[in-house]
């Protein structure tokens, strides 16, 4: 089942097109990432999704619910975090999530158990009385997490979370996000880094200039692309003899010295092609310090498609 269908969707501002025929689906329980450089569309595809915008075309569908119907946005529970969080600076945190958990629908007990939950989880019960407008980038990042959060929504928007926090805080971020999905929530949230896209999602949407380029599994962008794994050998004293080796089905290369990057013709032998490689460098008097296989990153891909904009 899919929680999040988009299809075909098309918003306009003036006569600028920014989102142009989008599709993408997000199954239930899953983490969908959408990548993509700045101005590609993210934070609008994201807007329509939840209704915020009025968009020019195409369905969007959350949780079996029309988002253009009237009263839809009523009837989905949904979490959002903004890329740039909004609060009422004068109110402290605790009053912020209050407010915020009612609006959502909590209320009496259960909206004080909850505030109290998500100021533990996101590790900011410190600044509980602290008011909004004296907290850093981060931990606003945060609270506005934990208002996204607050009312355990089935699906949950996020736009850019991770942008504003140091390494630390990510890792908080990722683990909650990953607990979240364990526990049957269904996650779509964009970034423009793309080793949290890697740690965090099981698809991905590829963005740019308002099209959706690829979606779907990772590693079928991987495929897609064609991009093959590699090995990668560090020698000691590189002296050149590996310029005698040669290895039927492979081309060794030489990136730059005491490296060597091997190719291998059938990218499914890559393993078996392993001891042949090492047995051919070791007759030929190379000394290897180091040999690894290197698959090829989201990042790698990215640059694949998009070429460089990022
Ligand atoms: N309210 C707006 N009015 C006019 N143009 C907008 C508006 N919001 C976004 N855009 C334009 O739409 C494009 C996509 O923006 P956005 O969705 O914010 O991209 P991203 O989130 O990927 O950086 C950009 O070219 C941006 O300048
Ligand atoms: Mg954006």
């Amino acid at each position: 089942m899919e929680a999040i269908i988009i299809e075909d969707l098309v918003k306009r501002y003036g006569h600028f097109v920014a989102v142009d025929r989008a599709s993408l689906r997000v199954d239930e329980g899953s983490v969908y990432g959408l990548i993509g450089p700045n101005g590609a569309g993210k934070s609008t595809i994201i807007r329509s999704l939840l209704g915020l915008v009025p968009y020019n075309g195409g369905k969007v569908i959350v949780s079996g619910t029309d988002m253009s119907a009237p009263g839809a946005q009523g009837k989905v529970r949904v979490g959002y975090l903004p890329q740039k969080a909004a609060f009422q600076e004068w109110r402290t945190c605790e009053q912020a999530l209050v407010t915020l958990g009612r609006l959502s629908g909590l209320e009496g007990e259960r909206l004080r158990t909850r505030v109290d939950e998500v100021l533990g989880q996101l590790g900011i019960e410190e600044y509980r009385g602290r008011k909004v407008g004296k907290l850093s980038g981060g931990t606003l990042q945060k609270l506005g997490f934990a208002q996204a959060i607050v009312h355990e929504p089935s699906v949950l928007v996020l736009d850019e979370p991770m942008a504003s926090l140091d390494p630390a805080s990510r890792f908080m971020l990722k683990k909650i996000i990953k607990e979240l999905r364990d526990s049957g929530t269904t996650i779509l949230f964009s970034s423009h880094i793309l080793s949290d896209v890697e740690d965090l999602a099981d698809s991905v949407g590829l963005l740019q200039s308002g099209k959706v380029r690829y979606s779907g599994p990772i590693d079928g962008l991987e495929r897609m692309v064609s991009l093959r794994s590699e090995l990668v050998v560090e020698l000691s004293d590189d002296r050149g003899e590996w310029r005698s080796v040669e290895v039927l089905g492979t081309d060794i290369r030489q990136p730059s010295t005491g490296w060597l990057v091997v190719h291998v013709d059938d990218p499914d032998q890559l393993d078996a092609y392993v001891p042949r490689v090492i047995d051919a460098l070791m007759k030929a008097g190379c000394r290897i310090r180091s040999f690894n296989r290197r698959d090829p990153k989201l990042e790698d891909v990215y640059m694949a498609y998009v070429g460089g904009s990022m």
